[in-house]
């Protein structure tokens, strides 16, 4: 007897939903983790491989992020600024543990910003893809792998969304000393199996507490008048 065809639908259902289920789990609650898999998706939806999740890389972004000390007014625009290329040796790679010799080109940059945050999916579509180019730099096909960073700065936003590109080996580029790359915060970095979300890992709140405290008292004041 033939196999029923409604049993190959369901075996394909399974597969597929058990595939999904993979590279799902190995996304944590991590939103620069969740920017690359959407950068994954966006690629193998129009044939381009899927990027290796370099964590060495990414750490790398948040450095990147960080060169810009919080000044959203150099990033693109008329004004544009760009980290020194010296900088990744000298500050970049010896804050990620990364060793200087496994630095490879860097072979794309996206890097958005803007004072709310944003979730991942819109960081993606409305920050980052702002042009044609922007497309094409995901789909680019000489990139090998890709790591990804989102930081706000003291006391909140603006929020920075970065992400590097490479056309390095997986295993042999950005390798950290340890294993691991450094984990700092604030910010947020791709590939490292980091639980990072949230208010206090995305920015130092330090004067929210007093703000909120200052309101309040404001307001007691002005019912008492
Ligand atoms: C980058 O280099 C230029 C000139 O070489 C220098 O003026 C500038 O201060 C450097 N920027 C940073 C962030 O180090
Ligand atoms: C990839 O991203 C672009 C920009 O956001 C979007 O226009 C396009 O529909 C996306 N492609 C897929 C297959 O999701
Ligand atoms: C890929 O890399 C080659 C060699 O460096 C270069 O000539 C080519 O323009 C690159 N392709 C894209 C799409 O950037
Ligand atoms: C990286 O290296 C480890 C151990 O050396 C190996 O288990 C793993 O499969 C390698 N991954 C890739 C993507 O090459």
């Amino acid at each position: 007897m033939a196999t029923p065809i409604w049993f190959l639908v369901l075996s394909i259902l399974f597969i597929s939903a058990s595939a999904t289920a993979n590279v799902q789990n190995k996304v944590t609650d991590n939103p620069a983790d969740q920017l690359v898999a959407l950068i994954n998706s966006n690629r193998t939806a129009s044939k381009s491989s899927s990027l290796y999740s370099n964590q060495g890389l990414a750490c790398i972004a948040l450095q990147y992020i960080k060169a810009y000390q919080g000044d959203c007014s150099v990033v693109g625009g008329v004004d544009a600024k760009k980290p020194n290329e010296s900088q990744f040796t000298e500050t970049f790679a010896p804050t990620c543990g990364v060793e200087a010799s496994t630095l490879t080109p860097i072979t794309g940059r996206l890097l958005g910003c803007q004072s709310k945050y944003a979730k991942p999916s819109e960081a993606f579509s409305e920050i980052l893809m702002k042009n044609d180019k922007s497309l094409e730099i995901v789909h680019n096909k000489n990139h090998t792998e890709v790591g990804a960073a989102v930081s706000g700065s003291d006391g909140g936003g603006p929020y920075f969304w970065c992400v590097l590109f490479s056309n390095g080996k997986s295993n042999h580029s950005f390798v950290p000393e340890e294993g691991v790359a450094k984990i700092s915060r604030p910010g947020c970095f791709s590939g490292a199996n980091d639980q990072c979300s949230g208010a206090p890992a995305l920015s130092q709140t330090p004067h929210l507490l007093p703000i909120a405290v200052g309101a309040l008292i404001a307001l007691v004041c002005a019912f008492r008048i």
